[in-house]
């Protein structure tokens, strides 16, 4: 008889996100006549920009061509993307970072789940609280966690960093000394960031521990701080400590065209073993590339007409999250993030718990959140609101809220 992964009967039981889904269609079912504004996941709502667009359709011209056609793309992604990359990512900022050190994949959430294959069962992982789920439930299926306890909703092999009011949703060294440190910045789900002082530390704490830090980088380009570092490897030493993932779906909205990267110098070394030969071992054998359409996609957006148009998109995303972050402080609101990220964080009122939260606003106001607490228990009495719908409808949603 087969068996199945017994791991996965750890994890618990509803997502987030359907558990949400599940309440907004409950209620629209019983509520036709209201109409609801869904601010609630990070799902962007632009068009793909023309300079995209305009790539795509030749690119797909390309393919209907005998003489153009292409099969596999490369493994580790078409060298013009690579390259690409450096040049507008990596070389302004001086990171050292070489085209064969980046591999080009399907995104973000792809790529941060799967690189869990690399790492030996015994690693302690280290992780925000509140957290992107997927750091976690993808280490919990490859039985790295330990035990889930229901009552704490946290499992016992892992190393929590409360991010809170309290140390400005910035995590502190943990007690226990990590292997592997996740580190989402700027941040989903609280919006905030480090400035390049306080990740240094963070890059000498792993060097001298003998830590990797998984640097998840997906918002990047919302980034308006000046000391905020765009990339890990603008630290000193980021190199031998640190991977970073990238991806294509919130600076050039491909959450439905799929396009990211990792970057794994070849410093990164486990003993004298690179981590880059693991991936690129991983990757050649499980994946067979991102299609080469959506890598001429995502060189467009690097041309210089596509830097200005999905440059726009993103002022458009933070004008919106001007608007309910201002908004809400005006209604008297306690609102971190939405100046580096296109989330808001806020403190429910009146001690109500983020469920609680969530139902009032659904339920008085039509419109969709996030509770804090579905990334974590640090999340509670938090809620979390996305910048990325239209501009009429965050107008609305904020005069809904705040009369
Ligand atoms: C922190 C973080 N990483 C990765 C992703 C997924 O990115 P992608 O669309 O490239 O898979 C998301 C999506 O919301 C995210 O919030």
């Amino acid at each position: 008889m087969f068996k199945i992964n017994e791991n996965y009967m750890k994890l618990p039981g509803s997502y987030l996100f359907s558990t949400i889904a599940k309440k907004v269609n409950a209620y629209a079912g019983a509520n036709p006549d209201k109409e609801i504004i869904r601010l609630g996941i990070g799902d962007v709502t632009l068009p793909l920009a023309p300079s995209v667009v305009s790539a795509l359709h030749s690119a797909v011209d390309e393919m209907a061509d005998a003489s153009t056609f292409k099969g596999y793309a490369p493994d580790l992604g078409y060298e013009f993307l690579r390259n690409t990359i450096v040049e507008n990512d990596y070389a302004p900022r001086n990171c050292g970072i070489k085209a064969d050190e980046i591999f080009i994949s399907d995104g973000a959430k792809s790529d941060s789940g799967n690189i869990v294959d690399i790492f030996g069962d015994g690693n302690i992982i280290a992780v925000t609280d509140p957290v992107y789920p997927v750091y976690v439930d993808t280490n919990a299926m490859s039985g790295r966690t330990g035990v889930y306890n229901q009552e704490t909703e946290m499992w016992s092999d892992v190393v929590y960093m409360p991010c809170i009011k309290e140390n400005n949703f910035t995590p502190e060294f943990p007690e226990k000394t990590p292997d592997i440190i996740y580190l989402c910045l700027p941040n989903n789900p609280t919006g905030t960031t480090l400035p390049k002082s306080e990740l240094q530390k963070w890059v000498d704490y792993a060097n001298e521990n003998g830590s990797v830090i998984i640097f998840d980088a997906a918002y990047e380009a919302y980034i308006t701080s000046e000391d905020v570092p765009h990339s890990i490897f603008e630290c000193e030493g980021a190199k031998t400590c640190a991977m970073e993932i990238r991806s294509f779906s919130k600076n050039a909205g491909f959450t439905g065209t799929r396009l990211g990267f990792t970057v794994i110098p070849h410093e990164l070394k486990c003993g004298d073993i690179e981590l880059h030969s693991l991936w690129a071992r991983r990757h050649g054998t499980k994946f067979n590339g991102a299609p080469y359409i959506i890598q001429k996609a995502g060189e467009a957006v690097y041309s210089e007409a596509g830097k200005k148009e999905t440059l726009d998109q993103v002022k458009y995303y933070m004008n919106n999250a001007k608007i309910i972050r201002e908004g809400l402080i005006k209604a008297g609101y306690e609102v971190f993030g939405g100046v580096d990220a296109p989330y808001i964080w806020m403190k429910t009122p009146d001690k109500m718990t983020s469920w609680e939260f969530f139902d009032y606003l659904l339920n008085e106001k039509n419109i969709v959140g996030t509770p804090g607490s579905g990334f974590g228990p640090s999340g509670e009495g938090y809620f979390r609101l996305t910048a990325f719908g239209s501009l009429e409808n965050t107008e609305r949603a904020i005069k809904r809220i705040t009369e």
